[in-house]
């Protein structure tokens, strides 16, 4: 009864220029380890879950991308969006159509941006995950302990004095401001929700007939058989767009936590891959054939035909590709996404 599914159609735009909307982040290796980030993704699933039971859902355009990247997956269980509404329509795209396949499913969402070190741990959470939802009408997520507060995650208050390997989650609340994830992180018993899911088709569906009818009303049908193309085409120009966080986990009252202890980081801007990267003595990461003086603290990308040289960089970022270079003080690496509209006139 074990599925899982990747959701696979955000745009990464904080790690422009590479990550960019004809090739989003989750597609490139964007460590330099030899593999995409959605090839680790669907490995990592690969120990938990038959293969013929992933799915990936994903924006019409990337099909080929993902057809290219994972050849062992059949074309069926690539499901595409005509338009991206954020994930609470792929997720009830997935859940609508797993549930027509098998009523009795056990579902694991994953986001494709997500660095994880610790595969065997990971997948023990699974385990326990899909034990659990197979039982209990509950809404899983994977906590993790936070470290700063970052307003980019959600974050999960629970009660810390339980010793059960799942927890009840007393309030989830997505996205907080700076004051509010500071008070949270004093508080102590807080955690990061991971981006990674378990429920039953069963108690997915039910959560989102209660809590975002108007998605749940468009995808309902898959379940019936009337599954063309038009029916998903004219659901998702007419869903609304809304993340699962906002419009499912900061309401129900059946959200579960797994604390879980593997290596976990967010992909979502420079700094993290330069977090994650393996620095010289001088604190810099460097890819590509990089000359450099009196730099510390420095990610410097560059292709593999070019070398640069920098001297005197301290907290920068420069990333360079064929298209376009990116130089910007590490700390104000937020700002990325705001230029792209500007980006967009010229690119
Ligand atoms: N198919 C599809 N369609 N996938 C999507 C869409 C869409 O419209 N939008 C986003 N995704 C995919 C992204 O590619 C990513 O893998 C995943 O869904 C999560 O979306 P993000 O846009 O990256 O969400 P986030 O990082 O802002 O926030 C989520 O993840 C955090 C942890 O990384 C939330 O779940 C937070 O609560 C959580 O802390
Ligand atoms: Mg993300």
């Amino acid at each position: 009864n074990r599925y899982a599914v990747i959701m696979a159609g955000g745009v990464g735009s904080r790690l422009w220029p590479v990550s960019r909307k004809s090739y989003p982040k989750q597609f490139h290796d964007i460590l330099g380890v030899g593999k995409t980030l959605l090839q680790m993704t669907f490995e990592r699933l690969l120990q938990v879950c038959a293969v013929d039971n992933i799915f990936i859902v994903t924006n019409d355009t990337y099909k080929g991308i993902v057809k290219e990247q994972l050849p062992q997956l059949a074309e069926e269980r690539i499901l595409c969006e005509p338009q991206a509404k954020n994930t609470a329509p792929c997720i009830a795209y997935a859940s609508y159509k797993i549930a027509s396949i098998n009523p009795e499913a056990s579902i694991l969402i994953a986001p494709s941006d997500h660095l994880i070190t610790n595969d065997i741990s990971f997948a023990s959470a699974a385990d326990l995950a899909y034990k659990e939802t197979n039982e209990k009408d509950q809404l899983i997520t994977f906590g993790i302990k936070p470290s700063r507060p970052d307003t980019g995650y959600g974050y999960i208050e629970y009660h810390e004095n339980e010793s059960r390997d799942t927890v009840k989650v007393e309030r989830f609340t997505e996205k907080p401001d700076l004051t509010t994830a500071e008070e949270f992180l004093s508080k102590g018993n807080y955690l990061w929700n991971a981006g990674i899911f378990v429920w039953s088709a069963k108690s997915i569906i039910s959560a989102l007939e209660k809590y975002t009818p108007q998605i749940s009303s468009l995808f309902a049908p898959l379940l019936s058989g009337t599954q063309d193309d038009f029916c998903v085409k004219s659901a998702f120009q007419k869903c609304d767009s809304v993340s699962i966080d906002y419009g499912i986990m900061e309401k129900a009252n059946n959200v579960f936590v797994v604390p879980v202890s593997f290596g976990w980081t967010d992909l979502g801007t420079w700094k993290s891959i330069f977090e994650t990267n393996i620095k010289n003595e001088d604190n810099n990461a460097f890819h590509g054939q990089v000359i450099s003086e009196e730099t510390t603290n420095t990610l410097v990308k560059i292709q593999p035909n070019k070398v640069a040289v920098v001297q005197g960089l301290e907290d920068y970022i420069v990333i360079d590709n064929e298209k376009a270079l990116l130089i910007c003080q590490k700390e104000k690496e937020q700002r990325v996404k705001g230029y792209l509209k500007e980006v967009a006139k010229i690119d």
